[in-house]
C-alpha cells in the first residue's frame, strides 16, 4: 500500500463570485496534490463550499432567493472554477450536505457530553463579514481589526471551553515544530495562545441558516465549528453514521495539510486543534498560511470592485501561464502584488524565452538535423554533458524538499536554474555548428538536452499539467513513464522514436489587455 496524503483547501463562502484569492489557495493545494501523486502517494484532495451562517443568509436575502437556492447557484460557480483551472480535487464538499450535518451534530454531541460545551449568554461585538466575535479592546476605530463593520450582539449562546485548552495547545505546538508554516506565522499563533484564551461562543440563536444544535432547537451551530468539521466529514466520519466509512477515515485522518490564507490561520491552528482534542480526535499534521494578493498594491474588495477573475486570466494569458505566475512570482507565505506587467514578464521571460525556447530549439534541431529521430544518449558523456545531467538528476531531491515546506517559488527557482544551465550549454556547445564538423557529437548534445528537458517537463507537471504534457508528447515520452520514478538518473529518455514537427508551447504575450475586464 502506498502512503496516503490528505490535503484540504478552506471551504469557500458562497456569498461572492470566486476571485484570484480563492483560486490561489486551491491552486497551491492542486500543485501539492499533483506532486505527491507523481511521487507515489495515494492522495485525497478536498475542496468545497462553506454555505451556512449569517453572511450567506444575508447575501441570499439581497439576491431575493432562499438560502438553499442561493447556495446551490454560487456553489456551482466554485465547482466550475475547479474544472476550468484544472484542479484535480477528489471530492467537493458542501456544508449543506447531509453527510456534513451528521458530522457536525456528532462532534457537537461529543463536546457536550464531555462537558466542553455549556449554555451561557453572549454579549459583545460580531462581524458578519468575518463571521467572528470581537472584544471591545480588539476594535480599531469602532471596526474589526480587518476593517469589517461590527454589530453589538446580546443573545443566549453555547460556549466551548477554549480557555481550558491553552496549556495543551502550547504543549502540542512545542512537540510539533512543523505544525504551522511559515515559521513567523507559527510564532504569532503561539503568542496569541500564550496571551490567554477566552471561551468561544459556538452557537447563534438570532437566525436559522445553520446546522441545528442537536440538543436545542433555538440554536444553530456557529459557522466556524460547522465549517472546520468538513475536513473530518469527508473522511467518512462519524464512522458509525449513515455515511460512515471506517476504512476511509482510518486511512485519511489526521489530514496531512490544511492549506489556508493568513486571515483564517487562527481558526485552523487554535480553535480547530482545541475542538479536535476535546472530541478525542487526532490533530492535523500541518497547517500552512499563505499571503494575500493585492491588485497593484490595492486590497481586493467587493466595494472597490477590483477583484481579479481567475477565469479571465486563464482565458487571456493561458491557464498554465497563470498557474505558473501565481506559484512563482511571490515567495509562498508572503503577500503578493498582482500586476499585468509582472505576469507578462514571467510569461515572456521564464516561459517563452527560457523553457519554451530551449525546448523549441532542441526539438527543431532534432527534427531537422536528425531526420526527426530521437538520438541516443552519449555512451561516454563529455564533462559538460555530465555536469548538465548531474544538475538535472539532482533536481528531484531539492524540489521535493522545497515542496514539502510549501516553498513552491523555490521549487520553481531551482528548476529554472537547470533550464538556464541547459541554455548556457546550448550556447557553449553550439550544436548547430557541429552539424557539419561532427554530426555524431551534435546528436549526443541534442540527446543530453532532450533528456534534460524531459526531466524538467516531468517536474513542472504539478504546476503546468497541460504544457508539460505537450512537451513530453513532443519528446515521445510514454504517458505511463511520467512519474517521479523516471527521474534522478533512474531512467533516461528513450531513443529511436520519431518526433513530430515541434510546435511552440509557450507563445510570447504581446497585448497588455485590461485584466479587470470580464
Ligand atoms: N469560509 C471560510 C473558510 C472556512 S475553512 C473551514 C473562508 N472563506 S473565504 O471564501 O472567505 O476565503 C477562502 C480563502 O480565500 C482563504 O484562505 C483566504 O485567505 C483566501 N483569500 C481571499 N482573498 C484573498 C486574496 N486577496 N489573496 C489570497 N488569498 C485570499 O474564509
Amino acid at each position: 500500500m502506498s502512503q496516503t496524503y490528505y490535503i484540504t483547501t478552506p471551504i469557500y463562502y458562497v456569498n461572492d463570485k470566486p476571485h484570484i484569492g480563492h483560486a490561489y489557495t486551491t491552486l497551491s493545494c492542486d500543485v501539492m496534490a499533483r506532486f505527491k501523486r507523481l511521487d507515489g502517494y495515494d492522495v485525497t484532495f478536498l475542496t468545497g463550499t462553506d454555505e451556512h451562517g449569517q453572511k450567506v443568509e444575508k447575501a441570499a436575502e439581497v439576491a431575493g432567493v432562499s438560502p438553499q437556492k442561493f447556495t446551490d447557484q454560487v456553489s456551482q460557480n466554485f465547482r466550475e472554477l475547479t474544472a476550468k483551472l484544472n484542479f484535480s480535487n477528489d471530492d467537493f464538499i458542501r456544508t449543506t450536505e447531509d453527510r456534513h450535518k451528521q458530522a457536525c451534530q456528532k462532534i457537537w454531541s461529543i463536546l457536550l457530553e464531555n462537558g466542553h460545551i455549556t449554555l451561557g449568554k453572549y454579549e459583545g461585538w460580531y462581524s458578519v463579514r468575518d463571521e467572528t466575535f470581537y472584544t471591545e479592546t480588539e476594535l480599531v476605530d469602532g471596526k474589526a481589526p480587518t476593517g469589517a463593520p461590527v454589530e453589538w450582539v446580546e443573545e443566549p449562546s453555547y460556549f466551548f471551553n477554549l480557555s481550558a485548552w491553552q496549556d495543551k495547545l502550547l504543549a502540542f505546538y512545542a512537540e510539533n515544530t512543523d505544525f504551522v508554516g511559515p515559521e513567523s506565522r507559527f510564532n504569532e499563533v503561539k503568542s496569541f495562545v500564550k496571551g490567554g484564551l477566552r471561551d468561544l461562543s459556538v452557537s447563534r440563536a438570532s437566525f436559522k441558516w445553520g446546522v441545528p444544535v442537536p440538543n436545542d432547537g433555538d440554536h444553530v451551530m456557529y459557522v466556524w465549528l460547522d465549517a472546520l468539521t468538513n475536513y473530518v466529514t469527508a473522511t467518512g466520519w462519524p464512522v458509525d453514521g449513515a455515511n460512515g466509512d471506517a476504512e476511509k477515515h482510518e486511512r485519511l485522518w489526521p489530514a496531512d495539510l490544511h492549506m489556508v490564507g493568513k486571515d483564517i490561520l487562527r481558526f485552523h491552528a487554535v480553535y480547530w486543534p482545541a475542538f479536535l482534542m476535546a472530541a478525542g480526535l487526532p490533530l492535523p499534521k500541518r497547517v500552512f498560511a499563505h499571503g494575500w494578493w493585492t491588485n497593484e498594491g490595492q486590497k481586493i474588495s467587493k466595494s472597490l470592485g477590483n477583484a481579479i477573475d481567475p477565469n479571465h486570466l486563464a482565458e487571456t494569458y493561458g491557464l498554465d501561464q497563470t498557474r505558473y505566475f501565481l506559484m512563482r512570482e511571490v515567495p509562498f507565505g508572503n503577500d503578493g502584488i498582482f500586476s499585468v506587467p509582472a505576469l507578462t514578464q514571467r510569461i515572456n521571460g521564464d516561459l517563452a524565452n527560457d523553457l519554451g525556447n530551449l525546448s523549441q530549439r532542441v526539438l527543431s534541431m532534432i527534427f531537422k538535423n536528425c531526420d526527426g529521430i530521437m538520438p541516443a544518449q552519449p555512451e561516454k558523456p563529455a564533462a559538460e554533458d555530465q555536469a548538465l545531467l548531474a544538475s538535472v538528476d539532482a533536481l528531484l531531491d531539492t524540489v521535493r524538499q522545497h515542496i514539502d515546506k510549501q516553498a513552491f517559488h523555490e521549487a520553481l527557482r531551482v528548476i529554472w536554474q537547470v533550464i538556464s544551465n541547459a541554455n548556457r550549454y546550448v550556447d557553449n556547445v553550439a550544436p548547430w555548428a557541429l552539424k557539419k564538423t561532427d554530426p555524431a557529437r551534435m546528436a549526443e548534445v541534442l540527446a543530453v538536452l532532450a533528456e534534460t528537458i524531459r526531466q524538467v517537463a516531468i517536474l513542472v507537471q504539478p504546476v503546468m499539467p497541460d504544457a508539460a504534457a505537450k512537451i513530453l508528447d513532443q519528446l515521445g515520452v510514454d504517458p505511463a513513464a511520467r512519474d517521479f520514478t523516471q527521474l534522478a538518473g533512474q531512467a533516461r529518455l528513450a531513443n529511436g522514436q520519431m518526433i513530430a514537427k515541434p510546435e511552440p508551447v509557450f507563445p510570447r504575450f504581446v497585448d497588455e489587455a485590461d485584466i479587470n475586464a470580464g
